[in-house]
């Protein structure tokens, strides 16, 4: 398998700490679909061929672990929570969180997420009669939305007491978790490091609060009693978990659930200044509906604001890369690899494939107007048994925050505008923030 050799690997791994995006651009260009990594002590192989991909998170995952180093690093923030778990306990807690996102539950928390929506757009954009746009960093904008929201929605919490704390120290962990997966050599977690103990205060802030939430609720009893069923909370609790466990669970689910809804609505609001058109088509369409959009909208009634949903994830993919380790000797096109090889997988390069995808730079909504588009090669959310769990409510608030923001503002470029680098962290955010116009409308 052709793929940068054992003398590139000093450059790479340089190149790698520096901008991992490009790199894994470049090293596919110049070495195809397929790529081994000279990895010290493992083989590893970089998975663009959709065939491929498939069979290690989906057709052949039973073969295909979590057991690398991505995941043992998140794991050392959010223990062996749904995310990072390798083990075949999972399945016991996937099975025990999964009603706190289905259908049901997800049509009586729209309204939270639309008070979410509001009071943070409301705080944050000048109000009062001045029509004039004021510049808003929307990435932090969005981060406050989308932490909120999974306070409202899956814990019935009020978060913002803790925001700035929980903002604080999920960023610190995202930003340890990126150092300590591109580490080359594992460091012992006992080890009296900087990063180590960095790692263990933040994980410490995160225990002292996902605590409190606990006892909170003990106290006060169900959240939504009676015909609401229960939140992610309230069923972990009557799981019988036992509390590091849950506590596990919250910290993955406060991690998951806000760092990449926050990045994937902030790349859709740059795309939406970048295209005003779409913008107004999007407007109108959410307006069309006739009252305020729900969780469930984006399955059928807006057809082209899920379009453009689609189309700002492939093009920026919170979720850049994710791996998997061979548990037993397989076959990837057509070459054998044996046990313990690590595979690589970016949803960041796969939804770039020009073989797939025409014109793959372009932003194209229309492209997902049409059923089959691409889908095989598509996996903002992963595939196979380890799909996002959070997939449903993701696009559902995607589709309520986009609604009550360009229902109330216009979103434009600021003068001299340049797209902002992406810099891939636990998800890939812009550079230094999104400062975006927002001007209030008119008549709203
Ligand atoms: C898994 C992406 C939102 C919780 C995943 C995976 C991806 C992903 C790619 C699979 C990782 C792998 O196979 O290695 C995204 C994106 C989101 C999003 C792009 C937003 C646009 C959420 C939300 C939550 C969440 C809102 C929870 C509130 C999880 C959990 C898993 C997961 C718990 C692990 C599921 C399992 O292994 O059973 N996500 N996610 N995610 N996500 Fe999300």
């Amino acid at each position: 398998v052709p793929g940068p050799t054992p003398g590139d690997m000093a450059r790479a791994f340089r190149s790698i700490r520096r901008d991992p995006l490009s790199y894994l651009v470049d090293v596919q260009q110049e070495y195809g679909d397929l790529v081994a990594f000279p990895v010290p002590g493992t083989p590893a192989l970089l998975l663009n061929d959709p065939a491929d991909v498939r069979h290690v998170l989906q057709t052949g995952a039973r073969h295909w672990s979590k057991r690398t180093v991505q995941y043992a690093a998140l794991g050392r923030v959010t223990g062996p929570g749904l995310l990072a778990s390798a083990e075949p306990s999972w399945m016991q807690h996937r099975r025990a969180a999964a009603p706190a996102f289905h259908h049901e539950r997800l049509a009586v928390v729209s309204t939270q997420v639309h008070a979410a929506a509001d009071e943070a757009i409301r705080s944050a954009v000048p109000g009062g009669p001045a029509p004039a746009g004021s510049v808003v960093d929307v990435s932090s904008l969005m981060h406050r939305i989308a932490l909120d929201a999974v306070g409202r929605a899956l814990f019935s919490a009020d978060l913002t007491g803790h925001a700035r704390d929980l903002l604080r120290a999920t960023s610190r962990a995202a930003e340890l978790v990126v150092r300590l997966g591109r580490s080359i050599l594992p460091t012992a977690e006992w080890a009296p490091t900087v990063l180590n103990l960095r790692l263990r205060t933040t994980r410490r802030r995160l225990d002292v609060i996902t605590s409190e939430l606990i006892a909170q609720r003990r106290a006060r009893g169900p959240a939504l009693p009676g015909e609401h069923g229960d939140d992610l909370l309230g069923l972990l609790l009557d799981s019988g978990l036992p509390d590091q466990e849950i506590r596990d669970e919250l910290v993955t689910m406060v991690i998951a659930g806000h760092e990449t809804v926050a990045a994937s609505l902030t790349w859709t609001l740059m795309l939406l200044a970048e295209h005003p058109q779409v913008q107004d088509r999007v407007r109108a369409e959410l307006a069309s509906l006739g009252r305020p959009a729900t969780l469930l909208d984006h399955r059928a009634q807006l057809p082209w604001t899920r379009a453009v949903i689609d189309e700002a994830l492939r093009l920026y993919p919170p979720a850049w890369v994710v791996s998997r380790r061979a548990e037993q000797a397989d076959v990837l096109g057509g070459v054998a690899v044996p046990a313990g090889t690590l595979a690589i997988i970016s949803p960041w390069l796969v939804h770039r494939r020009p073989v797939t995808w025409s014109e793959p730079a372009s932003f194209r909504p229309d492209r997902f107007l049409d059923a089959d588009a691409g889908r095989h090669a598509y996996l903002p959310f992963g595939q196979g048994p380890r799909l996002c769990i959070g997939r449903a409510f993701a696009l559902g608030e995607m589709t309520v925050v986009l609604g009550r923001l360009l229902e109330s503002h216009r979103v434009g470029l600021p003068t001299g505008w340049q797209r902002p680098e992406p810099r891939a962290q636990v998800a890939v955010h812009p550079q230094g923030g999104m400062p975006l116009i927002l001007t209030p409308r008119t008549g709203t």
